[in-house]
């Protein structure tokens, strides 16, 4: 999880009425974890969803619900509770509440707060489909966008009501992924990132195949990353079982083959192309339609093998690539390997794990191979290092007058 845009952050958590209040409780934990601090102020409304009692134990902050509440000294509250803050998040953010902030109406603390801030607004919207769809919501809605106003979500799938459609809050994490996206530095914005990630899985029968250890956490946290960092991501992911970071355009594939003709059909619009996937150099021959079959009498199987195309070459010999980054697993000699691998694929920036092979885990270590020279970056878990590539990636970009 991405915790350095919140660490030192002070946010005001404005909830509203709808039963999406019980995420806010998970929400709170996440950002405190980060280091955020809360300050929560609820609704009436959102009173008789979760209590404030509960609020103020995960916020470890006085819950406010009331204009007149007495504890701010100049009773001032809607002035004083958002006055340090980086931003104010309304979740759950009901049709009402919606409606109420279209129309600069102070009815309320949480409402007068609002219309009182010196700071970004987000607001996160939960309701009923129909209730999101209603004309007067989606023109409330845009009214919120022109405003200025971060809208983020609404999900779409099952709701409490038992009916199917958009307009269910977004899950705490996908929520938290979205407050800590908005708080990061843009230096990818306008570009779009194409990355590979995971490993490949070539079959052998209906029921086996040839696969490797890769747990495509790396190049997740690095499409998320992108995304924080205001890139338009799509990311070809093998098989793996890791959740699609939040704003990001997941494309699943198996083998090294699909994994190819994904890139080669979205490789156009990139502006950068990242392979962080551990794809297969080979595959079988003929894989079997059947599965192969074990008997005392047979022979064992044996398989002939050719080779995979390799995606991050065939990119970067494309007449105009993107900025085309390869990654390098190695067993031993990574300065020798390094070097070599970059001039053989023709990328100008290869990175490479530094110390044994890292799959699956949530530290690494890596070295920046490039013309000039290597550099070697600091362990870092893996999302903070995802950050500070992306940060190199951007640092070498080529002029947006010139890319492609
Ligand atoms: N790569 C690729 N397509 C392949 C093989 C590798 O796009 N068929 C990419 C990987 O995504 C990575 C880089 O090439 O960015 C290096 O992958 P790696 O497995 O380290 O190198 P190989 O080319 O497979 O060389 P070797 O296995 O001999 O080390």
């Amino acid at each position: 999880m991405a915790t350095a845009e919140l660490a030192g952050k002070h946010l005001v958590l404005g909830m509203t009425g709808g039963i999406a209040c019980y995420k806010i409780a998970e929400l709170t934990r996440l950002l405190t974890k980060a280091g955020a601090t809360v300050q929560v102020v609820m609704t009436e409304a959102a009173t008789q969803f979760i209590t404030p009692v509960t609020m103020q134990a995960l916020s470890g902050r006085p819950v406010y619900t009331s204009q007149w509440d007495a504890r701010i000294a100049n009773n001032m509250a809607h002035i004083d509770l958002s006055r340090e803050a980086g931003a104010i998040v309304i979740a759950p953010a009901s049709t009402d509440f919606l409606a109420k902030l279209a129309h600069g109406m102070a009815d309320d603390l949480l409402a007068t707060l609002c219309v009182a801030r010196d700071c970004p607004l987000l607001v996160v919207p939960a309701m009923n489909r129909q209730m999101w769809q209603n004309p007067a919501t989606q023109r409330n809605v845009a009214q919120l966008r022109a405003d200025g106003i971060e809208v983020l979500g609404p999900d779409s799938g099952p709701q409490a009501c038992g009916e199917i459609g958009d307009g269910r809050m977004l899950e705490a994490a996908a929520t938290y992924e979205a407050i800590a996206s908005f708080f990061a530095p843009k230096l990818l914005s306008g570009r779009r990132v194409l990355l590979t990630a995971g490993p490949t899985f070539e079959p052998l029968d209906p029921v086996r195949g040839i696969t490797n250890r890769s747990s495509g956490k790396m190049g997740f946290a690095l499409a998320r990353a992108a995304q924080q960092a205001g890139a338009e991501v799509h990311l070809v992911a093998g098989p793996v079982a890791l959740d699609t970071p939040w704003g990001v355009f997941r494309e699943d594939v198996q083998t090294a083959q699909q994994m190819h003709d994904a890139v080669m059909r979205s490789v156009a619009d990139a502006d950068i192309f990242i392979g962080v996937a551990a794809v297969a150099d080979w595959r079988v021959d003929h894989a079997s339609e059947h599965k192969i079959k074990k008997a005392a009498d047979r022979a064992l199987p044996t398989f002939s093998f050719v080779e995979n195309p390799d995606i991050l070459a065939s990119v970067a010999a494309l007449p105009h690539p993107p900025f085309t980054v390869g990654f390098a697993a190695e067993s031993g000699e990574l300065e020798v390997h390094g070097e070599e691998k970059r001039i053989r694929k023709k990328v100008p920036l290869l990175i490479g794990n530094l110390g044994p092979l890292t799959f699956g885990m949530d530290d690494n270590e890596v070295v920046l191979f490039e013309a000039g020279g290597a550099t070697r970056l600091p362990r870092a878990d893996k999302q903070t290092l995802a950050r500070a590539l992306i940060a190199e990636i951007a640092k070498r970009l080529p002029d947006t007058s010139l890319i492609r």
